[in-house]
């Protein structure tokens, strides 16, 4: 069994994929040819925003929505610390301060109760991060963020796809961003990303940022980066929305179906996730809470059933990123790093897989506890 089947959606997508990408090589504009305008017309009408703007990666996207919103050396930076890396790494890079922000325990993404407390004169920007899937706590934090003057940037790299209080994820917050990395809920045959904003001020800054800064050709009117995103990915994500809403009802479903399968495994130790009555979650990582996680995993690889840990630790507890919290800093943080276990997902998971998992963490579950 595959942790993510991606052999199976091309096999579903390979007429369209080929054609598309073959349409590339016959017209050769392989920077910034005609796939990447009509993907971004067609993912800005999808998420209900004036403007997206393709970049090289989730990574890159994070970068450029700081850089465009103007965050420098010095000022602060909300975010959780219980995600991957590159979502404080962007906000070090410019110099400016990870301001960490505990987990709400259930869902684990950032606890909008704990925001407050931690903007100071210097905070810029807001990151909430809408992990496994699941669009963040966006309107209390977007009513914070604007009680205080403070722009929102969400990590939906995980959670592109998602809605919340039927409002899409990247089209709820001053800037969203996400990635199209290939095991992504949208990914493509590589690197790519894109970000999302309905303010023209900010898309004009990362459409110049993207190329390093330039307004017009050979005119550099700020710093920017070599940011693009290729028109081969281009092509391959647009050929993947042909079914991307056929993929998102069985990430649900196969989400809704593991939680069904796994409720009574509760009663053995182990944990699942919350999702908010008012928004979906598209299992970017079907992701679950197990006592002794190494002996469980063990069990499941000699079952046949990889599985993965996003995350084993939180930021702060990573030599790169120490020196912005204390180690007892987001102590939810820690011990969801302790417990966290995804298991196999992708929306061409059939169900006969799907009981084999289920009946192998069962049977670990069992071993534990004999
Ligand atoms: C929460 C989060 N943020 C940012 C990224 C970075 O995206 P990319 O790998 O496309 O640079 C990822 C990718 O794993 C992610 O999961």
């Amino acid at each position: 069994m595959q942790f993510i089947d991606l052999k199976s959606q091309y096999a579903a997508l390979k007429p369209q994929i080929d054609a598309g990408i073959q349409a590339v090589l016959d017209h050769g504009q392989y920077i910034m040819g005609p796939e990447v305008k009509a993907l971004e017309t067609r993912l800005a009408a999808r998420t209900g925003v004036k403007h997206c703007v393709t970049v090289a990666s989730g990574t890159e996207a994070l970068l450029i929505a700081l850089m465009a919103l103007g965050v420098k050396a010095g000022d602060e930076v909300i975010t959780s610390p219980f995600t991957f890396a590159a979502t404080g790494e962007m906000i070090a890079l410019l110099g400016a301060v990870p301001v960490f922000v505990d987990i709400q325990p259930d869902t684990c993404n950032i606890d909008p109760a704990l925001i407050e407390a931690a903007i100071t004169p210097r905070t810029r920007a807001i990151m909430p991060v809408s992990l496994y899937g699941q669009v963040a706590d966006l309107a209390e934090i977007n009513a914070i963020a604007a009680t205080h003057g403070l722009a929102v940037i969400e990590d939906a790299a995980q959670s592109y796809g998602a809605t919340c209080q039927g409002k899409p994820s990247c089209g709820a917050s001053t800037i969203g961003c996400t990635s199209f990395f290939p095991s992504k809920p949208l990914g493509c045959y590589g690197d790519g990303g894109a970000l999302f904003t309905d303010d023209d001020a900010l898309a004009q800054a990362a459409r110049e940022i993207r190329v390093h800064g330039q307004s017009a050709r050979y005119t550099h009117t700020r710093i920017g980066v070599g940011g693009r995103m290729d028109t081969l990915q281009c092509a391959v994500v647009l050929a993947k929305l042909e079914r991307f809403d056929w993929e998102l009802q069985r990430r649900r479903e196969i989400g809704a179906r593991y939680h069904q399968l796994l409720a009574p495994l509760q009663s053995l130790g182990l944990g699942l996730l919350a999702v908010r009555p008012d928004r979906d979650c598209v299992w970017g990582q079907y992701t679950v809470f197990v006592p002794q996680r190494d002996r469980v995993q063990a069990a499941l690889q000699a079952a046949g059933i990889p599985t993965a840990v996003h995350y084993p630790k939180p930021l702060h507890h990573q030599g790169a990123y120490a020196a912005y919290a204390s180690a007892d800093a987001c102590p939810l943080s820690v011990t969801a790093g302790q417990t966290v276990m995804s298991l196999p997902m992708s929306p061409d998971l059939t169900e006969a897989d799907q009981d084999q998992v289920v009946a192998a963490l069962a049977a670990a579950l069992q071993g534990l506890a004999a």
